[in-house]
């Protein structure tokens, strides 16, 4: 073994004594709510398709039946063939991106690839050096590694602390050209809320730009399913509001609202967006397609989030957890050991459970992350709380 291989060994091994091994396992959807690992059917509490509709076979059977020669898969091979700036760019992103802005009204959308595509995108094309970015320590990844990749001044502040963000915009304003908060609005491992009316008045009192990442939220919150500014009444207010399609949307792809201005400057800037070939045309279709329906999903957006206070009231009731208001419900474990033996148990009983460990969480909070979805019965969940309790106390 070359003195390569024998690094990565050791890495591996040092992943393998704190139970942070991560592997890809082949999953099979099977219809409404469920999975099938190596043969065998699992409730799927893992998935971010919220509202069910990657597995609507209604929906589903409707979208291909109402395929023309434009967006025909017989007539296209997979891919689209070029970046958007080359030949990519077909007709359905233009509607998507119309329609979008619609919306949010605002003067532009533009559609990335995906989330991770946009959010290392942004800041890199619209922070430099000399401006400074203020960014919630439980941020995605992806906004992470937009940040690290950004010539900007970074500093995360604490979770959700509102009145570090307010000291550190007092200090610095004076000392940088531009000052960006860049949040999420549901956050994704935690699950809890962002005030967004608070985020907002802080952005206008100090001039800052909001960035906000509404991965989460889109489809799932605010009357007509745009996310949680929508649902707090601050959608207006927002510079910078991203959504993926990749959740609740059930497709592929991530959109930023946003003015005409800043359009056209990612449009001559943002790396992901430019050197990538664009979406094939049928994941586009697939997006026009569901816009208008998911935008009138009110009934499903609150059976969701019954749902999820279903959930997190047996857990409550059971001493698990406490607070959050979403359909993401973690379930802190601690050890990272512990959090995977506590989801293989709970594999047994039927229940596909990530355990999430570092470094996605901070040290110490490894957890279960419970993705409730409107394909989920309430006796199920009215019951699951205490398998939950009793398994992890077994342990
Ligand atoms: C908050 C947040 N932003 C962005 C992303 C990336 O989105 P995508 O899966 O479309 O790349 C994720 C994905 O998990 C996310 O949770």
């Amino acid at each position: 073994m070359d003195a390569f291989e024998q690094r990565l060994k050791k890495e591996q091994l040092r992943r393998e004594e704190q139970g942070l091994v991560r592997d890809i396992i082949s999953l099979q959807p099977a219809g409404a709510g469920n999975i099938v690992a190596a043969r065998h059917s699992f409730v799927n509490l893992a998935g971010n398709d919220y509202l069910g509709l990657g597995s609507n076979q209604w929906l589903i059977a409707e979208f291909y039946e109402g395929l023309t020669p434009e967006n025909r898969l017989e007539l296209f091979a997979a891919g689209s063939g070029a970046s958007r700036l080359m030949t990519g760019s077909h007709p359905g992103y233009q509607e998507l991106e119309e329609n979008l802005a619609r919306l949010y009204g605002t003067g532009k959308a533009l559609v990335f690839n995906s989330g991770y595509h946009l959010n290392i995108g942004l800041l890199p094309a619209l922070a430099g050096k000399d401006d400074l970015i203020l960014a919630d320590k439980l941020c995605h990844a992806s906004l992470i590694d937009g940040m690290q990749l950004s010539r900007a001044k970074v500093i995360r502040y604490p979770h959700l602390d509102y009145g570090c963000i307010e000291g550190l915009l007092g200090k610095y304003r004076d000392e940088y050209t531009t000052i960006f908060i860049v949040s999420e609005s549901i956050f994704s491992m935690d699950g809890d809320l962002a005030d967004l009316p608070l985020l907002t008045s802080l952005k206008e009192k100090y001039g800052a730009v909001l960035y906000l990442d509404e991965a989460h939220a889109v489809g799932v919150r605010g009357e007509r399913g745009l996310g949680l500014a929508e649902e707090q009444g601050v959608a207006d207010k927002v510079d910078l509001l991203v959504g993926t399609f990749g959740k609740a949307w059930a497709g592929q792809g991530a959109f930023v609202a946003c003015t005409n201005l800043v359009y056209d400057h990612l449009v001559n800037t943002a790396r992901s967006l430019i050197f990538t070939t664009a979406l094939p045309r049928i994941s586009i279709h697939w997006l026009n397609f569901l816009l208008p329906k998911i935008t009138a999903m009110a009934a499903e957006r609150e059976l969701l989030l019954s749902n999820a206070r279903l959930l997190r009231q047996g857990l409550q009731e059971n001493g698990l957890i406490t607070e959050g208001d979403s359909q993401i419900v973690p379930v802190i474990i601690g050890r990272a050991d512990l959090a995977v033996a506590v989801a293989n148990q709970l594999r047994q009983h039927g229940f596909w459970i990530n355990a999430v460990r570092p470094p996605t969480v901070p040290q110490g909070t490894s957890r279960l992350r419970l993705s409730v979805t409107t394909d989920l019965s309430s006796e199920l969940l009215a019951s699951l709380p205490q398998l939950i309790a009793e398994t992890a106390a077994a342990l």
